[in-house]
């Protein structure tokens, strides 16, 4: 097997900077009180993710979030160590082995946006696997509504790629989906949909290479519920200039809000956020994060803990929460149905009531910007 990596040096070196027992504590230099001084690296990174990010919750800050899961999810009981090392930053170590996979399709883009960071020289005891997923905290704490995720440090670094075929693709059944869930590790079902709240900030590029940016909710740059309640409205057609028509790839199935007027895409349904939302293991709780954005954000946090730490031991890695940014505030806004669209429109799988909303005002479907402050250009 060849392994690639552009910057095996500095990473050996790094590869050193882990498991460090915690210290007395200490306070960083802007005030920040910490258990251990290791943590103190991380404030001046997370200004530099945030200049990265453009401040906004915008696609650079979506696709590091992405990354965070294609890392880590890479690991499998079944398998053995050999397949792959979890959240251990092997995306970037070998910068030219799993981004090739096809279900790593468009995660190149993050990767090459976190590189400098290791081969700048300016952050050199943070790992890939720390910077991996830190840069996930820093990105979605920009998307308003989002929590502070909690962050622990010193992961040692990937010392082999991962193996093909850990990473879900949309066009998975549910029981493929929850068995790698489980198999990486032993997710539950709530499990899984509370990982897939990080689709209520999402785009599509690559799904279909016609339609670039196509989002999976009206709301692509908040981190509230609509992707709840809009992955249960019924399909009437796909995204793109063909809009409504049958053209459709691989792993996406009709969406309830299609229409396209460039740049701003329409949603874009994968078929595995339908699958699931529809499942009898899956549907309550899915319909149960509509409209309940303090519940949603709860339970993201607590299954990203878990997930960012894939192959290591808790207890191996220091607690640097308190150096991830304070998120930006909900919007508060309630979930509504999209203009034009109502309970009729709702495929419901879940017997359990479904909440009652209200209906955006407007006699047209709805256009979903393509840029964070709903302009019609961006720059991330
Ligand atoms: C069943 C599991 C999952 C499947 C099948 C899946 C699939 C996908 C696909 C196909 C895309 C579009 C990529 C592109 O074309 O650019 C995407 C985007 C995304 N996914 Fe997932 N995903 C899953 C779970 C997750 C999880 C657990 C997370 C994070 C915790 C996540 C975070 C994201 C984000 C943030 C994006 C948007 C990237 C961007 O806007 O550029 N996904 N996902």
């Amino acid at each position: 097997m060849v392994f690639f990596s552009v910057f095996p040096v500095a990473l050996l070196a790094l590869s050193t900077v882990h498991a460090v027992p915690a210290s007395q504590g200490a306070v960083c230099s802007d005030g920040t009180a910490v258990p251990d001084e290791m943590c103190c690296d991380f404030i001046p990174l997370a200004q530099a993710l945030n200049t990265k990010f453009d401040n906004e919750c915008g696609e650079t800050a979506h696709e590091v979030l992405r990354l965070s899961f294609h890392d880590a999810i890479a690991f499998s009981q079944s398998q053995g160590p050999a397949a792959g090392g979890g959240a251990d930053g092997s995306m970037l170590v070998f910068p030219n082995v799993e981004p090739n996979f096809v279900a790593n399709l468009g995660i190149s883009d993050s990767v090459n946006d976190l590189l400098p960071f290791l081969s700048s020289g300016q952050f050199p005891n943070i790992t890939a696997g720390d910077l991996i997923q830190f840069g996930a905290a820093v990105a979605v704490g920009l998307c308003p509504g989002a929590p502070q995720l909690e962050f622990l440090a010193g992961r040692p670094n990937a010392t082999a790629p991962a193996i093909d075929g850990l990473i879900p693709v949309p066009e998975d059944s549910v029981d493929q989906i929850l068995a790698r869930f489980a198999d990486a590790n032993n997710f539950t079902a709530e499990d899984v949909v509370s990982l897939l709240v990080s689709h209520t900030v999402a785009r599509a590029d690559h799904v279909d290479p016609a339609v670039p940016a196509a989002p999976f909710d009206s709301t692509p740059f908040t981190f509230d519920t609509q992707f709840f309640l809009e992955t249960l409205l019924a399909g009437v057609g796909f995204p793109g200039p063909l809009n409504g028509s049958a053209a459709f790839a691989a792993g996406e199935v009709e969406s309830p809000l299609p229409l396209t007027e460039a740049p701003n895409s329409g949603e874009l349904r994968l078929q595995s956020d339908f699958v699931l939302a529809r499942d009898n293991r899956t549907a309550c709780f899915w319909q149960g994060m509509i409209n309940q954005e303090e519940l949603m954000a709860a339970k993201f946090k607590a299954a990203m803990s878990q997930m960012a730490i894939i192959g290591h031991n808790r207890a191996d890695l220091i607690d640097c929460s308190a150096v991830v940014p304070k998120p930006v505030p909900a919007l508060n806004k309630p979930a509504t149905y999209p203009a034009t669209k109502s309970f009729t429109d709702i495929q419901q799988a879940c017997p359990s009531p479904f909440p009652s909303l209200s209906t955006d005002p407007g006699a047209v479907e709805t256009i979903i910007p393509d840029c964070p402050d709903n302009q019609t250009t961006c720059s991330s």
